[in-house]
């Protein structure tokens, strides 16, 4: 059998704890009541041959090759559909079932193709196995299955091949399509040997609704669903479990290993965050690692107008130590900075901000989470105590009400996107509060209550007068709200919630939301058992995102819906560590674990283990940091795996930034539009060349584990270490695990964390300390982390971004299932079939007013700057509303983008933009000056070798 494997129970667990006694084979064996007899003779290490069953979907008794005997019962029953009872005496080898499996194989085999030793499953094939198992050497009915052998192979699909003609219609691919994903993509048409696996009516995988996830490929148990890269490489030897590097779901993998060639990821079953799922990005996105793009040696240029010089990593560093420090005694300490990274480890991102701190001796250090989800830190700190989601994904299993707001978990968070349409299947309510018609609102057997398709820019109001309704119609808590909460706030924040402009009736003339739609949502949320609320990027970017967050804590709180499973305030992070490099200190005003700087008390701890004095003072966010250096002020700029020229808004202004600075440190795998304004280019590592942790959005502490050495020679900590060394501060850890031994020892919400105990116990979620020494799923149980819940009041401000008759439409942005952010690692995948160019969503009416067909190229202009691009006509978005992605470089969807941002953290409002559309015929003049710096700097980017 395949190596590399994961374990199979053959059924899913049973839910309960009561255990019941049964003798297997003689022996005794304790297993937990409802469990099937194929698991419970697993479990005690005894296999049942079994075909059509795997433990992640429900046992459905098709392939007859696990039956077993039962003493006492007639016949032949099905062990993966048959429970255990007390007392039952079960027999799993006898002569007459091994002449029955014996039988059930010979079918199979009769219909499959005998080329097991040319086959890309040899050696990790179930049907093989089974063969083995049972010991089939005759089959008495010929080899000529002529309903299969000659069956066409489907590659449509870049990552996997569908071969038919070794399908046994076992119906895993389909149930687990079903079951897992939810997509419900695969159908078995046909009966009897006629029976066979399609993917829609004449279509191949590509065309059909199939999103790619892999679940049916992993559960396939012959060659039939097959990874290409298997076919091409052939199996693994080995296998490293690590964490995807895609979104803040942080589904856990095997990275399976032929030598040290990866040659498939597949979701690991014990990932707590996964449960053994996956989505397109994480399974099948990983080539950009060994892409071609990849720049594996350090480089380094006087002005951006010369070609890149080829050095070693030590001319580099001191290189770049020399620039830093010239321009900090020509104009400052305070003259240069840093941004981390989202997409880096902890441990890599923590290094980043102590070396601001203490080689550069300031506090000018942000993260890219300035750009997506600060406000949730400061609105759930500021009502809560905590900058951080309160739930476990688990959670969603037991909510009955599932509020999704400014998210778009299908295409955004699909894995867990997938467990909450499970629960939906299952009968929990859903209410979307959006400007666009995701995915979520109407798919296969989900339907949501209401859809709120809200204008862009008008949340606050509409969070504003569900609570309204909650409280008018005596829907709120007030047992929980007394003894839980700070009773002056929640008395001033009614008195403002119930205030006219707060009704519905009001709210729906500046949302476009019907006043009934708000109130019959209102009272779905507010009579809920558990009502839970999810969002995203679609809540915080906006100049009222912390307002938002606040408003949605108030509405949790008024109805009692935080401290237990099934409710809370969560917000879906899109990276995959935004909450962690928040956690690590990136913000300029905050040390590790949220403490603000001012505070003489965390600020000595840290001094004293230092050795340096920190400045008391916050430093530049991302935004001061573009002004300042617009005003001549700040000049270096140390920029650790963020695009900031393509992911922050106000592109011009971003540009005439870094334009204006002396040294731009670029830290990344490629040559990203950023670095075309660098000095200095550090090769980065990818998450598969990596020892450290990422956080989820589930505060969930994650292992990421190198499966192969560093493809540029270093580690990326220590490029960082030994940049700090050559400022002259002497940083010193001799390995990724000894950067996480300090977090934990300055940081009280890590202090139990360590490599050595996450690899003991898997992952953990912070708090873990000695109050929770196992971590903490759950937050505010009995009482919130700041003591009373503090009712913030959330009074509408429009955003000042205004249409008008020049510009009457409002543009929202977001992203797509196969494309990631900046599109920097999906864009070198095969991703790009899905998805190959941002489009821009406009409705119907809006397209016919202006003259528009779908596929047309269109002029997208706003008060900043314009762009064009394919305009695709859809219905998804209501009249008024367009919508595009920004994972395109060359669109330059941040050049309409407006500096407008949140008043209490300056996250950009990405989501609010007046523009106009009007048909083109050719690039804008910022594309096209962008296509003429993009060629400018390839030329450039042939490096000089000086090594
Ligand atoms: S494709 Fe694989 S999983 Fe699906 S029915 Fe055929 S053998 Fe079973
Ligand atoms: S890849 Fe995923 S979505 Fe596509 S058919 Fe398989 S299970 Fe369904
Ligand atoms: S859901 Fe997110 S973390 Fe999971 S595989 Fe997809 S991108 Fe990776
Ligand atoms: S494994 Fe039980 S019937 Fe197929």
């Amino acid at each position: 059998m395949n190596k590399t494997r994961q374990a199979d129970l053959g059924t899913p667990a049973s839910g309960t704890e009561a255990t019941v006694q049964v003798e297997i084979d003689g022996l005794p064996a304790t297993v937990k009541a409802g469990t099937s007899i194929l698991r419970a003779a697993r479990e005690s290490g005894v296999e049942i041959p079994k075909l059509c069953a795997t433990d992640s979907l429900k046992p459905f008794g098709s392939c007859r090759l696990c039956l077993v005997e039962i003493e006492g019962r007639k016949g032949y029953p099905a062990s993966c559909t048959t429970p255990v009872e007390a007392g039952m005496k079960i027999r799993t080898q006898t002569d007459a079932l091994a002449t029955l499996r014996r039988n059930v194989m010979e079918l199979y085999i009769s219909d499959h193709p005998l080329d097991c030793l040319t086959c890309s499953a040899n050696g990790d094939c179930e049907l093989q196995d089974m063969a083995g198992a049972v010991g089939l050497r005759d089959v008495r009915y010929g080899f000529d299955g002529e309903n299969h052998l000659d069956a066409p192979v489907d590659t449509s699909n870049p990552y996997f091949q569908f071969d038919a003609s070794k399908c046994i219609v076992c119906s895993r691919c389909v149930r687990a399509c079903d079951e897992v994903q939810g997509t419900f993509a695969l159908t078995i048409e046909g009966r009897g040997f006629n029976s066979k696996v399609s993917a829609g009516i004449s279509e191949d995988f590509l065309d059909s609704e199939c999103v790619s996830c892999g679940a049916c490929v992993q559960a396939c148990p012959t060659a039939t669903l097959m990874e290409k890269s298997i076919v091409d490489h052939g199996q693994p030897d080995h296998a490293v479990v690590t964490t995807c590097a895609y979104c803040g779901v942080g589904c856990s993998f095997q990275a399976e290993m032929k030598g040290d060639q990866v040659v498939r990821m597949t979701p690991y079953k014990d990932g707590q965050a996964n449960h053994g799922h996956s989505c397109v990005k994480g399974r099948f996105a990983w080539g950009y690692a060994s892409h071609r793009d990849r720049v594996l040696k350090p480089m380094i240029r006087e002005n951006t107008s010369d070609p890149w010089r080829e050095v070693g990593w030590e001319e580099a560093i001191q290189y770049t130590a020399e620039r830093f420090k010239s321009i900090q005694a020509e104009y400052g300490r305070k003259s240069i900075g840093g941004i981390t990274s989202s997409r880096c480890t902890n441990e890599e991102v923590y290094v980043v901000q102590k070396l601001v701190r203490t080689a550069m001796g300031n506090n000018n250090v942000d993260t890219c989470a300035r750009v997506c989800h600060s406000p949730t830190g400061y609105g759930l700190n500021t009502t809560l105590g905590t900058s951080a989601g309160t739930q476990p994904f688990d959670s969603v299993m037991d909510a009955d009400v599932i509020v999704v707001i400014g998210a778009n978990p299908t295409a955004g968070h699909p894995v867990f996107a997938s467990q909450m349409k499970r629960r939906l299947r299952e009968g929990a309510q859903l209410i979307v509060v959006d400007p666009r018609e995701i995915g979520l609102v109407r798919s296969p057997h989900i339907e949501a209550a209401y859809h709120l398709n809200l204008l862009p820019g008008t949340n606050v109001p509409i969070v504003n007068a569900l609570a309204h309704v909650i409280v008018s119609e005596g829907l709120t808590d007030e047992e929980y709200v007394k003894e839980r909460c700070d009773l002056e706030s929640w008395e001033s924040w009614k008195t403002m919630i119930l205030r006219k402009e707060n009704s519905p009736e009001e709210v729906a003339k500046v949302s476009g939301v019907d006043a009934e739609t708000i109130r019959a949502a209102a009272r779905l949320f507010g009579k809920a058992n558990n009502g839970a609320i999810y969002y995203g990027l679609g809540v915080t970017e906006h100049s009222q995102g912390s307002t938002m967050v606040m408003g949605m804590a108030n509405l949790a709180m008024a109805t009692g819906n935080i401290g237990r499973s099934g409710v809370g305030v969560n917000p879906l992070r899109g990276q995959n560590n935004v909450q962690g490099a928040c956690d690590m200190g990136s913000f300029p005003h905050e040390l590790a674990g949220y403490r603000h700087i001012s505070g003489e008390e965390v600020r000595t701890q840290f001094e004293r283990h230092w050795g340096v004095t920190i400045d008391p003072e916050p430093g530049f966010r991302i935004p001061n940091m573009f002004d300042a250096a617009c005003a001549g002020e700040f000049k270096g700029m140390y920029i650790q795996g963020e695009d900031v020229a393509q992911s922050d808004p106000d592109t011009h202004h971003v540009e005439a930034a870094l334009s204006s600075m002396e040294c731009i440190v670029v830290q990344d795998l490629f040559l990203n539009e950023t670095a075309k304004f660098a000095h200095v280019f550090l090769p980065g590592t990818s998450f598969l060349e990596k020892n450290g942790t990422f956080i989820n959005a589930e505060r969930r502490i994650n292992r990421v584990r190198k499966v192969m050495e560093p493809q540029q020679g270093k580690d990326e900590w220590l490029i960082t270490q030994e940049l700090a060394q050559a400022m002259g501060y002497n940083m010193n850890y001799a390995s990724a695990a000894e950067i996480m031994d300090e977090i934990a020892e300055l940081t009280p919400t890590f202090a139990n964390v360590s490599f050595d105990f996450l690899d003991e116990v898997g992952s953990v979620q912070w708090p873990c300390n000695d109050d929770a020494p196992m971590g903490t799923p759950i937050m505010h149980i009995g009482a919130f982390v700041r003591g009373k819940g503090l009712f913030v009041e959330t009074d509408y401000v429009p955003t000042e971004e205004r249409t008008n008759r020049k510009f009457p439409l409002l543009l929202t942005t977001g992203r797509i299932l196969s494309q990631y952010n900046v599109g920097a690692q999906t864009r070198r995948t095969d991703n790009n079939v899905w998805y190959g160019e941002d489009l821009l969503e406009v409705h119907p009416s809006d397209a016919e007013m202006r003259g528009i067909q779908d596929g047309d190229m269109v002029a997208l202009a706003s008060r900043k700057g314009d762009i064009a691009l394919r305009a695709k006509i859809t219905t998804r978005v209501k009249p008024g509303v367009v919508y595009t992605t920004f994972h395109n470089p060359e669109t330059g969807a941040n050049v309409v983008t407006t500096e407008y941002g949140d008043w209490a953290t300056d996250c950009p409002e990405y989501k609010v933009t007046a523009v106009q559309i009007t048909p083109a015929s050719r690039r804008s003049e910022w594309q096209e000056e962008f296509a003429a710096r993009a060629e400018k700097q390839r030329r450039l980017a042939r490096p000089v070798d000086s090594t």
